[in-house]
């Protein structure tokens, strides 16, 4: 159910310690989700560990391609699996401390100096989904994990756009990056230069909550705008622009900006949607908590103009990188300062933070009843 959110605001809706009563303490991450651990492409032959909301993930592709997600933690001695001599036999994932052999299902099939597996000698294994260029991973219970709830961004899979993306550490925790894309105000003075222009924090936002699907929608419309490089410089547009900057956030981990760039004076999009005067940017972010104050920073622009055109490519990428890095540095510094805090402290919030305190409201409600799942 979407409902418009009021502007009004003066609270903040800080992380909260909450926890149900009789149950166990809710965690610092939101359990029983679908979280991005890799792009599909960074998973092959050689088996590597990613850390997902805290826990060591192994990643790796059998012959056959499917990817597999289990434990990084031989059962044996908690050897990571992930470490050399540790390799992959075929399907088969041989500990490189003492032997222990596990099928792609994370059964142990062989140890060493008998012939008697132990029966309980098994890896984790996690439900892994391939989705457009991601590999998702279910971090909760195994049996709720179901894969129509994975949320989409079909650009990045799609032969009518251009993709480029990367993937950054950040030492700070996931919150940081929810309020940091949810509020593109700080577009204007963070990356001026790039993306930013004065309309961006000139411009009044709407704000829209569909709480059960855990969906927040920002929308900033600018009718008559400066191009910014990053947009002048990819689409060839000079001159004042109308830009459209509509997000979905689906909580906990998949951020969409829908970017639209048209030449001021350009007509909206017709009513069968289509709309070829415009130029159209799908920016996309996973946003993977993977310890309580580190986060992996997916980012992928994918544009449906300029098909192939390399130099658009490698502007956009090294563009988007750079914007990216300037966000990290500032997360990173916000980071320390806040866990530096020694008490508790009040944030002063106004109406551009509309869109991020409802993003934290629906991370505590997931948080709170996913450790009483
Ligand atoms: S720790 Fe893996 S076989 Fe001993
Ligand atoms: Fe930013």
């Amino acid at each position: 159910m979407s409902s418009p959110v009021g502007t009004e605001t003066n609270t903040a809706g800080t992380a909260g310690t909450a926890s149900t009563a009789g149950a166990a303490p809710a965690p610092w991450y939101v359990r029983n989700q679908w979280y991005v651990a890799a792009y599909g492409a960074e998973v092959g032959r050689e088996p590597f560990s990613r850390t997902v909301c805290g826990e060591p993930v192994l990643l790796w592709r059998t012959e056959a391609g499917a990817v597999t997600a289990m434990s990084d933690r031989c059962v044996h001695r908690r050897f990571p699996l992930s470490q050399k001599p540790s390799r992959l036999a075929g399907d088969r994932l041989v500990c490189g401390y003492h032997g222990f052999t596990y099928g792609a299902d994370g059964v142990c099939v062989a140890v060493p100096g008998q012939r008697r597996v132990p029966r309980t000698a098994r890896l984790t294994p996690y439900p892994v989904a391939e989705r457009d260029a991601f590999v998702w991973v279910w971090i909760g219970d195994r049996e709720a994990a179901d894969e129509a709830l994975i949320p989409r961004a079909p650009w990045l899979a799609d032969p009518g756009y251009t993709t480029v993306s990367g993937r950054e550490p950040l030492a700070a925790r996931y919150g940081l990056l929810v309020d940091n894309l949810l509020d593109l105000s700080h577009e204007t003075y963070l990356h001026g230069g790039y993306i930013g222009t004065p309309e961006v924090a000139e411009t009044p936002i709407t704000t829209e909550v569909d709480e059960a699907a855990g969906i927040v929608r920002v929308s900033r419309h600018m009718d008559d705008a400066a191009c910014p490089p990053f947009y002048a410089e990819s689409t060839g547009v000079r001159g004042r622009i109308t830009r459209w900057q509509d997000i979905e956030y689906h909580a906990p981990c998949l951020y969409l900006l829908h970017s639209r760039i048209a030449p001021a004076g350009t007509p909206p999009p017709a009513a069968d949607g289509s709309d070829p005067d415009a130029f159209h940017v799908e920016v996309v972010y996973a946003i993977t908590p993977e310890t309580e104050h580190s986060t992996h920073d997916f980012w992928a622009v994918a544009r449906d103009f300029a098909p192939g055109d390399r130099a658009v490519t490698d502007f956009l990428h090294d563009n988007n990188r750079t914007v990216v890095l300037q966000d990290v540095v500032a997360l990173d510094a916000l980071e320390r300062a806040v866990a530096a805090e020694a008490g508790a402290y009040q944030e002063l919030s106004i109406n551009i933070d509309t869109g991020g305190l409802a993003a934290r409201r629906i991370l505590e409600r997931m948080r709170t009843a996913g450790a009483g799942a």
